[in-house]
């Protein structure tokens, strides 16, 4: 190894890489670099770019040898000394442009390169740059609007309910301080290679681990399902808990693990899976749900008859006999694929034994959640156990299941060392979570007024080799499949399906974004049929207050779906004729305008789902809030705060964060379902008001008395008469709370009947999304070219964070519809499975409507999910309307858009 020199961030560093030596691990390993973040290790990505002599690079396609005699500068450093970096994280907070924050490092600097030499870019421009950093939070129109420096819209009366602040961890994340899953590990411990399965379906056997691991350099242990102190099994929902964190006979899809190899981080680099001791045997593989039910496939779980996981069901009226004396029918037959969740940090983790305990610091949407699950494998009462989530690059539901924290358990337990895993982005698309691949059924009658009188929906669902959230989405897709529609005869039957694929998980929607494209291209196909508008169709549908759903819930209140759709006319009237005016004089290119709508209930479905907020005040007149909520990106540390400063009655500048850590912080339940600003919020409301009342009665002030806290005083201006109380002086809980109050906030749901009656949600949040996009006739190659979302949030508690969530939200919908398929052994890297780009997102016009729900927080609603639920059926009906061609399986890539415009052409 040879000596190494080049310029830091302005500071001169010698190093002594290993040949070929990526620049983006010199960095991070051994240079403290660790604001460079990894992402692919193939240049896909982008995370880890940085400035090499002012150019901008991949660090992971760089050999460190190459740098030598250059400058390098990555954004920590640019940050604190480089003007044109600090306006430019300035901008970025103003804009919200940093959700989970892993890509900002990549995109800022890939920005300052740019603005460098040219300090006020087109948009154009813009998108050149940046166009090599993807971001899966986004919908990157917040990084565009920050880096041209257009204004931002931020409001701020103390942050109170209402306002656009800035995101209140938003300075770590542009300073390049902020730290997740890969980044907390000390340099030099002890790293884990899983071993696992090449094939979808395999026997495997052993060698001599033993005499293989004594005889290898650097290997301190082989873990096994021999290894698993408690039981070898690990899942979310109860009933459903069934995958193995090691195959023990057999395995049953690629990428599962069998075992792991844990050693030093040289003997790891050296170790290639095939020096492993193990033989396979490939087995006849079951990889689609039609197989998987034939007479020949393999059971993959003996209590599961037919590979039938579970189903769900939904009915109300005579679906049967309101079809049949409908005026008007049209049926359809719809597919999806497999889609990735592409957050942009791979899963990864440390564990370190502290005394007898066993911590594990890893990036989580479910910290509470994952003690449970270790308990159970590792054997240990949860006492033992500590959860401590670090900043997390991205979730979107696939971080709900357990990844690497069981072989980080497993294996500081065994070799009593700390221990670091970081998954391979491969290993990471093999072995995670995906949403479900769907085959739906759906037939659907009108009367010739254009009322909806009869719907019958079937859908089955590849849910892969383990139930994961399986479960789940076939409960949830018979309640949502209606849309959100008055429809008085409905049947709904779902099933789940075990194949030999990845399991199927939870992703934004839970199964409801593949209904919704069924119901709403189907609406279209009515509307046409009726001789209607489609958008005025589905206004004369939509549900009200006081009209039962199909579940047969009846809202008083808070219903939206209308006032969503009423908002989109002035567009749809717009759009539609400047698309005929286009269509009349081209040829080649066809632009269409599509609609479509999406409804989505907030939380669990009929089951418990509690919050727990706690918050103080110490002596000192610090306002402290536990917030354990998981914050992915979507920002929830903000929202939270500026709901719990709203009841308290303080700036939410004032309040001081108290993270998730299973050892400090009360269970705010998991980041899934769209449940957190309405959950967590609401316990937050209560926590901050019951904090609020504690105060006020030892003061003896009225109701309407204005709080502030500081250097050890309370302070009430009551009446014009101003009130001081010395904190010093009360006494203190054991957390060191003068003051102290403990909420929970559980949604009040009932459980649904055989037929699916019931209250499954205490809410629900509404959506419409209007689509113009350009096809190209002779590639069939879809453009979006710009989306109007309108979202009933019930009160937007931070609207700068509603916009980001829809725009980042259309970004995925938008990758589903077009672009997105996992396919096992062949879409397993970002350069095969594509995700949108800067170049992809069109303009998004977020039209916020307030419609306030009873039990949200100041009338919150959930808003995660809806976000894309009506963006890829929008996007079906403007190609529709573009080409004459109606597609019916997503994604609708250019070879099928084409094959289409074909059939319709001949
Ligand atoms: Fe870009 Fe999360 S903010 S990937």
């Amino acid at each position: 190894m040879n000596d190494v020199s080049f310029s830091l961030n302005g500071k001169a560093v010698t190093t002594q890489p290993a040949t070929g030596a990526r620049l983006s691990e010199t960095l991070r390993e051994t240079l403290d670099g660790r604001d460079v973040k990894i992402g692919c290790n193939a240049g896909d990505c982008g995370a880890c770019t940085v400035l090499l002599d002012g150019q901008p690079i991949c660090a992971c396609l760089t050999p460190t040898q190459q740098v030598s005699g250059q400058a390098v500068e990555t954004l920590a450093g640019l940050h604190v000394s480089d003007p044109v970096a600090q306006m430019l994280g300035e901008r970025f907070q103003d804009h919200g442009a940093a959700q989970c924050g892993i890509c900002t490092p990549g995109m800022m600097v890939a920005a300052v390169a740019l603005l460098r030499e040219d300090p006020t870019p087109s948009e154009q421009a813009v998108k050149d740059a940046l166009g090599g950093v993807l971001c899966r939070c986004t919908g990157y129109r917040k990084i565009i609007d920050a880096v041209m420096g257009r204004p931002a819209v931020l409001k701020d009366d103390g942050g109170v309910v209402g306002d656009s602040i800035r995101r209140l961890d938003g300075a770590d994340k542009v300073a390049g301080v902020e730290r997740f899953s890969d980044d907390v590990a000390p340099v030099g411990t002890l790293e884990i290679l899983v071993i696992r399965s090449p094939f979808a379906r395999a026997g495997f056997r052993f060698g001599d681990l033993a005499a293989w691991a004594a005889a290898t350099d650097g290997v301190e242990a082989v873990l096994t399902a021999a290894d698993v102190p408690g039981r070898n099994v690990f899942g979310v929902i109860p009933q459903f808990v069934d995958q193995p964190v090691f195959a023990e006979t057999e395995t049953r899809f690629r990428g599962e693990a069998v075992a792991a190899v844990v050693g030093t981080p040289a003997a790891i680099k050296a170790l290639a899976p095939d020096d492993f001791p193990v033989t396979w045997s490939e087995l006849p593989a079951a990889t689609d749900i039609q197989t998987a039910q034939g007479s020949a496939a393999a059971t993959l779980h003996e209590d599961r008859t037919g590979n039938v996981m579970c189903g769900g069901f939904v009915q109300c009226g005579d679906a049967k006999a309101a079809l049949a004396r409908a005026e008007v029918v049209v049926e359809g037959h719809f597919n999806s694929g497999f889609v990735e969740h592409g957050y942009i940090e791979p899963e990864a983790g440390f564990a370190q034994m502290v005394g007898d305990r066993v911590e594990i610091y890893a990036g989580t949407q479910a910290p509470v959640m994952d003690r449970d699950s270790l308990e159970i494998i590792l054997g240990l009462d949860a006492s033992k156990i500590r959860i401590v989530p670090t900043g997390i690059g991205g979730g979107f539901g696939s971080k709900l299941d357990l990844s690497v924290q069981p072989y980080l358990a497993l294996a500081t337990m065994k070799t009593g060392k700390p221990v670091r895993l970081t998954y391979s982005r491969r290993e990471s698309m093999q072995s995670s979570t995906k949403r479900h691949p769907s085959d739906i059924q759906l037939r659907i009658g009108a009367d010739r007024s254009g009322k909806v009188c009869g719907f019958d929906f079937y859908g089955e669902f590849d849910t892969g080799a383990y139930a994961s959230w399986g479960p789940t989405v076939a409960n949830r897709v018979p309640v949502h499949a209606s849309g959100p529609y008055r429809i008085t005869d409905y049947r709904a039957e779902s099933k789940g399906i075990h194949t030999h694929n990845p399991p199927a998980g939870a992703f934004r929607g839970f199964g409801v974004p593949q209904s919704a494209i069924a119901q709403e291209s189907l609406f279209d196909v009515l509307a046409e049929k009726l001789g209607m508008d489609p958008l005025e169709f589905r206004i004369l549908n939509a549900l009200e207050n006081h009209v039962p759903t199909v579940c047969g819930q009846v809202f008083s209140q808070g219903v939206g779906i209308g006032k969503c759709l009423e908002s989109l006319r002035t567009a749809w009237s717009a759009e539609r004729g400047a698309a005929e005016r286009f269509n009349a004089t081209s040829e080649t290119y066809k632009r269409g305008v599509g609609v479509a709508a999406g409804w989505y209930g907030c939380g669990n479905t009929s089951l418990p789902n509690p919050s727990t907020i706690k918050s103080g005040i110490t002596p000192e007149g610090r306002v402290v809030l536990h917030q354990g909520a998981m914050d992915i990106g979507q920002g929830a540390n903000t929202v939270i705060a500026q709901i719990f400063a709203t009841a308290l009655g303080v700036p939410t500048i004032s309040v001081q964060l108290v993270g998730p850590d299973t050892d400090v912080t009360p269970d705010a339940g998991k980041t899934s379902a769209s449940r957190q600003t309405y959950v967590s919020g609401a316990a937050a409301r209560l926590s901050g008001l019951a904090l609020r009342a504690l105060v006020l009665k030892r003061m003896n002030v009225s109701e309407g008395a204005v709080l502030s806290f500081s250097e050890g005083l309370a302070v009430a201006l009551d009446g014009g008469k101003t009130h001081r109380l010395d904190l010093a002086t009360l006494e203190t809980d054991a957390e060191g709370f003068a003051f102290c109050a403990i909420e929970t906030y559980d949604p009040p749901t009932k459980p649904l009947d055989a037929n699916g009656q019931g209250a499954p949600y205490a809410q629900f949040g509404y959506a419409a999304h209007l689509v113009v996009v350009e096809v190209d006739m002779k590639l069939g190659t879809v453009k979006p070219l710009k989306f109007v979302a309108s979202h009933d949030v019930g009160q937007a508690i931070n609207p700068l964070l509603v916009e980001g969530q829809v725009q980042g939200g259309i970004a995925q919908g938008l990758g589903m519809a077009l672009m997105e398929e996992y396919l096992p052994g062949r879409t397993e890297n970002l350069h095969d499975y594509l995700i949108p780009t800067i170049g992809d997102m069109p303009p998004v016009e977020t039209i916020i409507i307030e419609e306030p729900d009873a039990h949200g927080p100041y009338g919150a609603k959930g808003l995660g999910e809806h976000v894309l639920i009506p963006t890829a059926p929008a996007i079906l009906n403007a190609i529709y309307a573009a080409t004459g061609a109606r597609i019916t399986q997503v994604p609708a890539t250019p070879a099928i858009v084409r094959a289409a415009i074909k059939r319709v052409q001949s």
